[in-house]
């Protein structure tokens, strides 16, 4: 019998509490310092892969587009990283590839997070999970699929897991390093919420790998960053343990700070922030200093964002929604890594 070599899988995208920013080796895209991210429900890549013999060429149909160029070529070398790993060969048959965003990627809020795991997900089932990857029940490592996915975008690791979720640093040479693993299920602190500002956006911003290879290379900032990184991961890590919103709050603000500093003192520097955006910021802590429980966050785009708790989040939804150049607001709640799904019948 001929196996399926076919699959959808989908995964949500994520935000860092505690940046990722920098890398201590670009070739096997290892971070130079460890991250914590929550896992955003409802903000979801939806992505079919079918390795197909009669295939010339690998091709890509991003939100019903057919898409060449730059995309094109990662998810093929994408696509050839996971069959090396999976099936000890890059000889693989072409692939079809189809992905939707659920969410707008026109608002910049497309993220390679949930779109590297999505893949590496619908291509592990595709190429090893015969009929229960045509079924939506292929069993897979997370751990293991994280690290493929890791060497797409370095975020795509976190979206394998659900919840609160930390990478860990990586070990220049070893591709291995660099886990990823889950720190608390989504369950496990439902009430947490993630409110988005979305800001229009009116120029392409610098690729997060751009920004992040650029500030390694040229900001005296940098260093500093990457010492700070350790304890803010410590900081948060027991934080989370203990519920305690505050504290994890007050660690995502700064570690969002440093971030951006060491980016804006790059040489050039580089600036993701909008006035727009510093305004949210401002807006959040405003809100916290009348008593609400908010804490901003931002990343390499102009969006501001803000962690909060469910009893709060609309009152945070309507203070960002009132920041001039604002257009609306997205409420997110924690949610599940990243899964198979079954097959339509029809194409996806
Ligand atoms: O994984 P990348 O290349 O998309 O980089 C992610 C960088 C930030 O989103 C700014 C921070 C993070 O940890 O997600």
């Amino acid at each position: 019998m001929i196996m399926p070599m076919h699959a959808l899988a989908e995964a949500n995208t994520n935000i860092a509490l505690v940046k990722y920013w920098g890398k201590n080796d670009p070739t096997l895209n290892l971070p130079a310092v460890p991250s914590l991210s929550l896992t955003l429900d409802g903000l979801t890549t939806r992505t079919e892969v079918e390795f197909a013999p009669s295939l010339a060429a690998d091709v890509l149909v991003l939100n019903s587009a057919e898409t060449g160029g730059e995309p094109l070529v990662k998810v093929s070398r994408h696509l050839d990283r996971v069959a090396l790993a999976l099936v000890g060969t890059t000889e693989r048959p072409r692939a079809r590839v189809r992905t939707v965003n659920n969410f707008p990627t026109a608002a910049g809020l497309a993220s390679s997070a949930s779109a590297f795991a999505a893949l590496t997900v619908a291509a592990a089932a595709a190429l090893t999970g015969g009929a229960a990857a045509t079924a939506g029940e292929f069993e897979f490592d997370r751990g293991q699929l994280a690290i493929l996915a890791r060497q797409g975008s370095g975020s795509a690791a976190r979206s394998l897991f659900g919840g609160l979720v930390v990478l860990g640093v990586g070990t220049p040479g070893q591709v291995h390093s660099a886990q990823a693993s889950q720190l608390l299920a989504s369950s496990d602190w439902p009430e947490l919420r993630l409110v988005i500002g979305v800001v229009s956006e009116r120029a392409k911003d610098t690729s997060s790998t751009l920004g992040m290879n650029h500030t390694a290379a040229t900001s005296p900032y940098f260093a500093p960053f990457v010492a700070a990184a350790p304890l803010d991961l410590l900081t948060a890590t027991q934080a989370i343990k203990a519920r305690d919103l505050t504290r994890l709050g007050e660690v995502a603000e700064r570690s969002a700070l440093r971030m951006h500093a060491s980016a804006m003192a790059a040489d050039p520097g580089v600036i993701y922030l909008r006035g727009s955006t510093l305004e949210g910021l401002h807006a959040v802590r405003a809100l916290r200093q009348r008593g609400v429980a908010a804490f901003f966050t931002c990343d390499a785009g102009p969006h501001p964002k803000a962690l909060t708790t469910a009893a709060d989040a609309d009152a945070v939804a309507a203070a960002l929604a009132a920041v001039p150049g604002v257009q609306r607001t997205l409420i997110a709640r924690p949610g599940e890594g990243a899964r198979v799904l079954p097959l339509s019948p029809e194409p996806a």
